[in-house]
């Protein structure tokens, strides 16, 4: 099969490229990086040639509802669009657990994407899986202030970025499946403390200030809304296995 993954090189994006290809496909990158910029559209046409299905792992770094609903509907829709146009049978996106209940921020474009892909033209398969155990380096890299790094409080069953990734090459090369069933870690964890272990483990010596986010955003996160409900699916690795692979895993 040829398979093109928006936002290829991202953190799960690399995973799922890496498997793709392990699996024997043929793995296109769709990134500004590799010439398509997903937000305008530019070099989709080309891209999309001959391509079977389309995974959408393409992410910005928002925390504004507005922001975050302009990049997702012109990617989703630009995507779409395209992939009518070169006739890829299958589109996949990956979202969040929770989105719906917390359709705030960043979460309001992922609702939007969802909304857009199940309304689309293209036969889909939506997968919600809960933050990555890689988060912790992405907020790391985005919410250290000198020796300080600011975590919002938070509760979450984190999954590896891999397992997520192995299971969208799964979903991709089956069937349309609409919301496959969600994906989460083995365990329930605090954010601030995995940060915590995280840096331990990395050998690194920032401090961690755990802050409440204001509004309904901030409330979700604390309160358990993005936890999954029962019928998920759980990845096997946990977050203390992960960190103990750290720095090859991210
Ligand atoms: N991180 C988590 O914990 C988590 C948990 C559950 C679900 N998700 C979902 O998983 C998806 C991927 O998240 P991630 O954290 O792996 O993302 P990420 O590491 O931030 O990577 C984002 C990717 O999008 C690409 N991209 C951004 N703007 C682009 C543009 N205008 N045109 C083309 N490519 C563009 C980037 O490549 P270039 O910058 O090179 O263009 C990069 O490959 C997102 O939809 C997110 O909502 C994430």
């Amino acid at each position: 099969m040829k398979i093109a993954v928006a936002g290829g090189t991202g953190t799960v994006g690399r995973h799922v490229v890496d498997i793709v290809r392990e699996r024997g496909h043929d793995g296109v990158i769709l990134t500004r990086s590799t010439g398509v910029d997903l937000v305008a559209g530019d070099g989709l046409a080309d891209a999309l040639a001959g391509v079977d299905t389309v995974i959408d792992v393409s992410s910005t770094e928002t925390l504004s509802d507005a922001a975050s609903r302009a990049f997702f509907g012109a990617v989703t829709r630009n995507l779409l669009a395209a992939e009518v146009d070169a006739g890829v049978g299958h589109h996949v996106a990956l979202s969040i657990v929770g989105t719906d209940l917390a359709p705030y921020g960043y979460y309001a474009g992922k609702l939007l994407q969802e909304q857009l892909v199940a309304a689309g033209p293209v036969p889909w398969t939506i997968l919600r899986a809960t933050q990555f155990h890689e988060f912790c380096a992405q907020l790391v890299g985005r919410m250290k202030v000198g020796p300080v790094v600011v975590v919002p409080r938070m509760q979450t069953q984190p999954v590896a970025a891999r397992e997520v990734a192995e299971r969208l090459v799964a979903l991709a090369t089956g069937a349309p499946a609409a919301r496959a069933a969600d994906l989460a870690g083995p365990r329930v964890e605090r954010l601030a403390d995995m940060v915590r272990r995280y840096l331990t483990g990395a050998g690194r010596r920032e401090r961690v200030v755990e802050v409440p986010l204001p509004g309904a955003y901030g409330r979700a996160m604390r309160d358990g809304t993005l936890l999954p409900r029962p019928g998920a699916d759980l990845g096997v690795q946990t977050f203390d296995e992960w960190v103990a692979a750290v720095p090859a895993a991210v």
